[in-house]
């Protein structure tokens, strides 16, 4: 006998059933509705990109978990592999770096501000665990050029994000968006000796203090230097504002309580000023344990957190990056959302019950054939509603229980049912609204006409 081999998918990575797809859809519809609610267009990049785009500037968390990909069986690069070279591609760990590559190339044409979105697939070989895995969906949000005033343009990116939120039924008692400056950040390090890389190292561990080994810590020490205590010390010294910020202090008085000049406390307390004049104040807090472990980052850093999980999201100012690519010097900020940790988020909270995201599935009309008769009329009748452009379903089997098939009808979700009878030999159907619950009869020559009114109603009526 053959043997057969079980195959399973690679640990980290998700196979999407059909519900779990609709799941997915309904996440990915209401980002990209809250996008274009606040009028940023949609692109998209390659899966993979040469690996130096990474390697460039992205920092060593996201360069240390690429998935290296290399092209077929290119002798040269496999050699040069096995010499301890990288390959020449890697599957995008984030979509920042694209973005920067994609708008240094057509920097001069495109309209500024440039404010893009994009719903990629992402790939990190990170150790998978609760809220993190190896392959996620991240909403990126950028918003880069054309703006004189960067915290307008972090604030219109966080009420972005927010939006979104609030779509999904959260609010700020469930997530918070914790909000900091990298340059406040230096200000304090620079006063303590910390600079250069060995500011990016401080950075990268306060990032990811709760996630390394002893070894990772250790390793990290011996490159820059930089210890445990130095983390803890620059902790130290913001825990004060922190509490005073969540307890709903203004940030300039905060600012003033710990002694930070008024000029780099400004443009925190702008960007938290403009999202308070907009409604979103009870949503901030000033953290400064948000540093954001990518290198990129020059000024307001912010972070989207539910209590005891990994982020939801995360982003930040991004002032020289699009320079340091080859482009002209162009001011950007923007933040990814995954949407591992939102679902986890959404369903512990009750927030994805099957009639919200099987909504945009519903099927217009679910065809029931209540005769072995017109169950021989039923493929013509779905297939002249199919070809109008409806969304049509029907049983698969016959019978005078016309309950039973109006059950599988409420099963699909269907906004309406058409039931063939005995009425269909006098040219007449049964149409059902399955939200309303009234049922009328229709002569078939008249049945696009009606349904489209029956589905308008209900459209108006929110259902
Ligand atoms: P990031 O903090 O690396 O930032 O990722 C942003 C979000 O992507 C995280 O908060 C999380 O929701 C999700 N995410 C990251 N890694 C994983 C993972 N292994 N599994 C599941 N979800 C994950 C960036 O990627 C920046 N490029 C964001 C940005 C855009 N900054 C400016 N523009």
């Amino acid at each position: 006998m053959a043997s057969s081999k079980k195959f399973q998918a690679p640990r980290g990575t998700r196979d999407f059933y059909p519900a779990d797809m609709a799941v997915r859809r309904y996440i990915e519809g209401v980002w990209r509705t809250a996008s274009i609610n606040h009028g940023f267009d949609e692109v998209e990049g390659p899966t993979i990109e040469h690996i130096d785009l990474y390697t460039h500037k992205s920092g060593p968390g996201i360069v240390n978990e690429l998935f290296q990909v290399y092209s077929g069986k290119d002798e040269q690069q496999i050699a040069a592999i096995r010499a301890g070279d990288d390959a020449p591609y890697a599957l995008r760990p984030e979509f920042t770096p694209t973005l920067a590559r994609m708008v240094v190339a057509k920097a001069a044409q495109l309209p500024k501000p440039i404010k893009w979105f994009a719903i990629p697939g992402h790939y990190r070989a990170e150790r998978p665990q609760r809220g993190r895995l190896r392959e996620f969906i991240q909403w990126n949000v950028d918003y880069v050029g054309g703006e004189d005033d960067p915290a307008r343009a972090d604030a219109e990116v966080i009420a972005c994000a927010v939006g979104a939120l609030e779509k999904f039924g959260l609010g700020p008692g469930d997530v918070k968006v914790h909000v900091f400056d990298r340059r406040i950040a230096e200000s304090r390090a620079k006063a303590s000796g910390v600079e250069g890389d060995r500011f990016l190292s401080l950075l990268w561990l306060i990032d990811n203090m709760g996630k390394l080994s002893d070894e990772q810590i250790r390793a990290e020490v011996e490159k820059h230097g930089i210890t445990q205590k130095d983390v803890l010390s620059f902790q130290e010294h913001f825990r004060r504002a922190k509490a005073l910020s969540a307890s709903g202090q203004p940030m300039e008085q905060v600012g003033a309580e710990i002694g930070l000049s008024k000029e780099l406390v400004a443009n925190v307390a702008q960007v938290m000023n403009n999202l308070g004049g907009i409604g979103l104040g009870p949503w901030l807090t000033f953290d400064p344990d948000i540093v954001r472990g990518l290198a990129y980052y020059t000024g307001t850093v912010f972070e989207i957190i539910a209590e005891g999980e990994r982020a939801v999201a995360g982003g930040g100012r991004y002032d020289r990056l699009i320079e340091s690519f080859g482009g002209p010097s162009m001011p950007a900020c923007g933040f990814g959302m995954g949407d591992v940790v939102l679902g986890l988020l959404l369903h512990d909270k009750g927030l994805l019950p099957e009639e919200v995201y099987m909504q945009p599935l519903r099927p217009h009309v679910f065809v029931i054939a209540a005769s072995d008769d017109t169950a021989a009329k039923l493929p013509a009748i779905v297939a002249r509603l199919r070809k109008a452009g409806l969304h049509v379903r029907h049983s698969y089997r016959s019978t005078r229980n016309v309950g039973k098939l109006l059950g599988e009808a409420g099963k699909a979700f269907a906004r309406t049912a058409i039931i063939l009878g005995e009425e269909l030999a006098a040219g007449r159907v049964a149409l059902k609204d399955l939200d309303g619950g009234e049922q009328r009869e229709v002569a078939l020559d008249e049945l696009e006409t009606v349904l489209r009114q029956l589905l308008d109603a209900q459209e108006r009526a929110g259902v």
